[in-house]
C-alpha cells in the first residue's frame, strides 16, 4: 500500500514510524512532514486542502490519515471520500465535537454525558452580568478553535472580564470568539482517553496523561502539551470502564445515531473528579504529544486498525498493547508557547546509543547537512520500560545529550505518579 499521512508534527512522526513496520506498507508520503519524517518517507511540499486534492489526484494512494484538527474542520475526510479515497478520520460534521464547544456542550447536555456546567453567550453584557452571579475559579472558553489557547481560568471577577474583552470585543481568537462558554471548574486529575472507532464500535486505547502547561510543577500557560506517559498507573480499570460506558459508547452511539457516524480516533479530555469521570473536552483525532508514546507500545500493526475502522470492521480487529510503560518528553523552542525563535541547530541527535530512545520530530527541518528548528515544539523524546519509572530514567538521559539554543523541558514529566509501580 502507498500511504499519505497530513500533518507536520512529532504526532505525525510517530505514525510514520508505526505505519513504516507494517507489512502491508509499500511507500509513505508526508505532507508537509518535518526533518525528521524525511528519513523514513517522502515528505511533498503541499499543506492546503486544495494543494493536497491535487496531489492526490495525480499520485495513486491507497490510504490517507488525517492528523491536524484543522483538516478536519475544513472537511478534507468527506472531499476524499468523494472522490473515492479510502480516508481515516471523521467528516467535518462528525468532528463538530472538537470544532465547535458549544456543540459538544449542547451535545453533551442532552445526550447526559457527564461535563462541567456551563452556559453560552453570544453576547458580551449578557456574560459579563453573568459572572457576576458565580463563584471563581471560572473557566472562559471561544467556543471555536483556537490553536489550544482558547481557554482561560479566571481567578476573579476582574479576569474573567479581562477575557470576556479580549475574546468578545477584542477578538484575539477572530470568529472562533464569537461564543463564549463559561462554565464550572472541574477539580480532580486530568487523563487523555482515546479510542477507534468505525461509526458503530470502538475499542479504548490505555490511558494516558499529558502535561499541559509550559513548566514545572504545572505553572505557566498551557501548551499543545510538554509530555505524555502511558499508561497512566493510578488509573483504575473501573474508571475506564465507566469512561467506556458513560463518554464513549454514548457519544459515538448518539453521533450515529444524529446521522454523524464518527470514524476515527474520539478523544476526551477527562478529569476525574470526587463524583467521577467528567469530560473536559472531545478531540476528534490522535492526540500530540500521546500518540508519540502510544506508538511505542501499540503491537498491532496499526495498518490493519485503521483499515477496519474505515470499513466497519473494528468488531473483528484484535488490539494488543506491549506489557510496557512509555513515556514522551517534548523539547521546545525558547519562548514557546508565546513568541519563538526558528533556525537553531539541533545538535547529539547521533550520540544517543540507548536503542530504546526514539526521537520524534515536531518543528525541524533538514539545512543543508544540519538539522534545524523549526517551530515552538520541536522534538518528542520517547522511551519505554517495564514502568514508567525506567522509561523516565532512560529519556532524561537520552536529553541531557540533545542541544540547541534555548531548549526548554519539563523536568517533571510523570512525577505526580512516582509512588505508583
Ligand atoms: P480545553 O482546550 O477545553 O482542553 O482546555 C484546556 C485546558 O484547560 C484543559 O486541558 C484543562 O487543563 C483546563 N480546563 C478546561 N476546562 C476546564 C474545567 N471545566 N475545569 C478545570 N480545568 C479546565
Ligand atoms: N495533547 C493534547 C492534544 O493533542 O490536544
Amino acid at each position: 500500500m502507498d500511504i499519505l499521512i497530513i500533518g507536520s508534527g512529532g504526532r505525525e512522526h510517530a505514525l510514520a514510524w508505526k505505519i513504516q513496520q507494517s507489512s502491508k506498507v509499500k511507500s509513505i508520503f508526508i505532507a508537509p512532514g518535518n526533518a525528521g519524517t524525511s528519513q523514513i518517507a517522502k515528505n511533498i511540499d503541499i499543506t492546503t486542502t486544495e494543494e493536497i486534492i491535487g496531489w492526490l489526484k495525480k499520485n495513486h494512494i491507497d490510504l490517507v490519515v488525517v492528523g491536524p484538527d484543522e483538516h478536519l474542520a475544513n472537511g478534507l475526510v468527506d472531499k476524499l471520500e468523494i472522490l473515492g479515497i479510502p480516508v481515516f478520520g471523521p467528516t467535518k460534521m462528525a468532528a463538530e465535537i472538537e470544532w465547535s464547544k458549544t456543540f459538544a456542550k449542547q451535545f453533551m447536555k442532552e445526550e447526559g454525558i457527564p461535563t462541567a456546567m456551563y452556559e453560552v453567550f453570544d453576547d458580551l453584557e449578557k456574560a459579563k452580568s453573568y459572572i457576576k452571579t458565580r463563584s471563581f475559579p471560572l473557566v472562559i472558553k471561544a467556543s471555536g478553535l483556537a490553536l489550544g489557547k482558547g481557554v482561560t481560568i479566571a481567578n476573579s471577577i476582574n479576569e474573567a472580564r479581562e477575557t470576556l474583552d479580549e475574546i468578545m470585543l477584542t477578538k484575539v481568537f477572530g470568529k472562533a470568539g464569537d461564543e463564549v462558554i463559561i462554565e464550572e471548574y472541574l477539580y480532580g486529575k486530568e487523563i487523555s482517553i482515546h479510542a477507534f472507532c468505525d461509526g458503530i464500535n470502538t475499542i479504548l486505547f490505555p490511558p494516558a496523561q499529558d502535561h499541559k502547561r509550559i513548566f514545572d510543577g504545572d505553572k505557566g500557560p498551557n501548551t499543545g502539551g510538554m509530555g505524555t506517559i502511558v499508561p497512566v498507573p493510578y488509573v483504575t480499570q473501573g474508571q475506564m470502564k465507566i469512561i467506556k460506558e458513560k463518554v464513549i459508547i454514548p457519544t459515538i452511539s448518539a453521533l450515529k445515531r444524529r446521522g454523524r457516524p464518527f470514524k476515527g480516533i474520539l478523544f476526551p479530555g477527562i478529569m476525574l473528579t470526587k463524583s467521577g469521570p467528567k469530560v473536559i473536552e472531545f478531540n476528534a483525532r490522535f492526540g500530540d504529544p500521546e500518540t508519540q508514546s502510544y506508538m511505542r507500545i501499540l503491537e498491532t500493526d496499526i495498518v490493519e486498525i485503521l483499515i477496519s475502522c474505515i470499513n466497519g470492521n473494528l468488531k473483528e480487529q484484535k488490539i494488543t498493547w506491549l506489557p510496557r510503560s512509555a513515556c514522551c518528553i517534548v523539547c521546545a523552542s525558547s519562548g514557546y508557547p508565546k513568541e519563538y525563535q526558528k533556525g537553531k541547530t539541533i545538535g547529539g541527535l547521533d550520540n544517543i546509543q540507548n536503542d530504546d530512545i526514539v526521537i520524534f520530530h515536531a518543528g525541524t527541518k533538514p539545512d543543508k547537512n544540519r538539522i534545524i528548528t523549526n517551530g515552538g515544539r520541536v522534538l518528542g523524546v520517547t522511551a519505554t520500560g517495564e514502568n514508567i519509572q525506567e522509561s523516565l530514567v532512560d529519556a532524561y538521559k537520552a536529553l541531557e545529550l540533545i542541544s540547541f539554543e534555548g531548549i526548554q523541558y519539563r523536568r517533571d514529566i510523570g512525577q505526580t505518579i512516582t509512588d505508583c509501580p
